[in-house]
């Protein structure tokens, strides 16, 4: 897939709930269900959407019915829209080919500790890992993000130095990454340091190649995604209702919401291509029918209760 490149007021959002907004679900969510959000999400006018994670199901036995959640928005794809799905190694870029995915995304950190924890290797082992995986994307022409987990802080060694995330960003380019997902996995960061963080990442490759992935375990998310646009960073991950997390750091909350981020978004004059009401509709469901709880999004429960009044 190219990059879609984006105007002075258009941002990109790549919506991450059905992977990492579900993946911490302790109880399994029926096939049907995630084919439903993913299709709701596609509806609204989402462009970008993180479908399925081809990992171990032995890690995170939520995600095994990836291939069966992409075979059911078959009818979906087209040219306007992008699936992905993560892949930690080559069996699961091979089931990524075979899912019929247009993006792909390796996934390290920019800490030692939460790499072990996560994927059981080092970071440099990871990018070595990696290269196999690179190499057949790039022969399905199958675009290649590489997320970058801890760049703000670490579930397991605490304060991360500001220019470890830039460090491996350069390492992630060097064997073909395309474009770089910086990543708050635990929402400890803040706006100073996130700006300090992205500038470092923005010197090390193109900043229309960074996308700024924040979890809001502290509230910090949308204050951090103004700090990345005034870096100039144009792509953001959110995650429909604000589900998620990750299972391999414990306490950490989902990612910041997309009617959330929308919402502040419009207002600021940006174009998102997204339906805040359709949006709002997929958040609603997912969080009372499908998880049988209240609905997170602050903007999105604004929403829906003044429509309802
Ligand atoms: P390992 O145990 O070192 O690997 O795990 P292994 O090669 O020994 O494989 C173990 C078993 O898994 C084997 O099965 C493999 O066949 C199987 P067995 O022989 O025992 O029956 N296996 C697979 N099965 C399906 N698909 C695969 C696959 N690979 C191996 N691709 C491994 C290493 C990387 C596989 C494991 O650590 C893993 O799957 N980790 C994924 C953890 C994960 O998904 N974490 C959450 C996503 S990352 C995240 O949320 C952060 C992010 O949102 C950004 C942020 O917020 O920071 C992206
Ligand atoms: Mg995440």
């Amino acid at each position: 897939m190219a990059l879609k490149t984006t105007g002075a007021q258009a941002v990109s959002l790549v919506e991450v709930g059905p992977r990492d907004g579900l993946q911490n679900e302790k109880t399994p969510i029926a096939t049907a269900h995630k084919v439903e959000l993913c299709q709701r999400l596609l509806a609204a006018g989402i462009a970008r959407l993180e479908a399925a994670a081809f990992v171990s199901p032995k890690w995170v036995p939520q995600m095994a019915d990836g291939a069966d959640v992409l075979a059911g928005l078959k009818s979906q794809r087209g040219a306007s829209v992008s699936l992905s799905a993560l892949v930690p190694n080559l069996k699961g870029m091979e089931s990524a080919i075979e899912a019929g995915v247009q993006e792909v995304v390796v996934f390290t950190a920019a800490s030692e500790a939460f790499t072990q924890k996560n994927i059981n290797c080092s970071i440099a082992d990871s990018i070595e890992r990696f290269k196999p995986v690179i190499e057949l994307a790039r022969q399905h022409h199958i675009h290649v993000r590489g997320s970058i987990s801890c760049a703000l802080g670490c579930p397991y060694e605490g304060d991360v130095p500001v220019n470890r995330a830039a460090d491996v960003a350069r390492r992630l380019a060097d064997v073909g990454v395309q474009e770089f997902d910086v990543a708050d996995t635990i929402g400890v960061g803040t706006a100073g340091q996130t700006r300090a963080v992205f500038e470092a990442v923005a010197k090390a490759v193109p900043v229309d190649r960074i996308a700024g992935h924040f979890h809001d375990t502290y509230g910090q998310a949308l204050a951090n995604i103004l700090a990345a646009l005034q870096v100039g960073v144009r792509t953001f991950h959110s995650s429909v209702a604000g589900l998620g997390g990750c299972p391999y750091a414990k306490g950490a909350t989902g990612n910041v919401a997309t009617e959330d981020v929308v919402y502040m978004l419009q207002g600021m004059g940006y174009d998102t291509g997204i339906d805040l009401n359709a949006l709002v509709d997929a958040g609603e469901w997912v969080s009372t029918t499908v998880l049988g709880r209240p609905y997170a999004s602050r903007a999105g429960r604004a929403l829906w209760t003044r429509r309802q009044g």
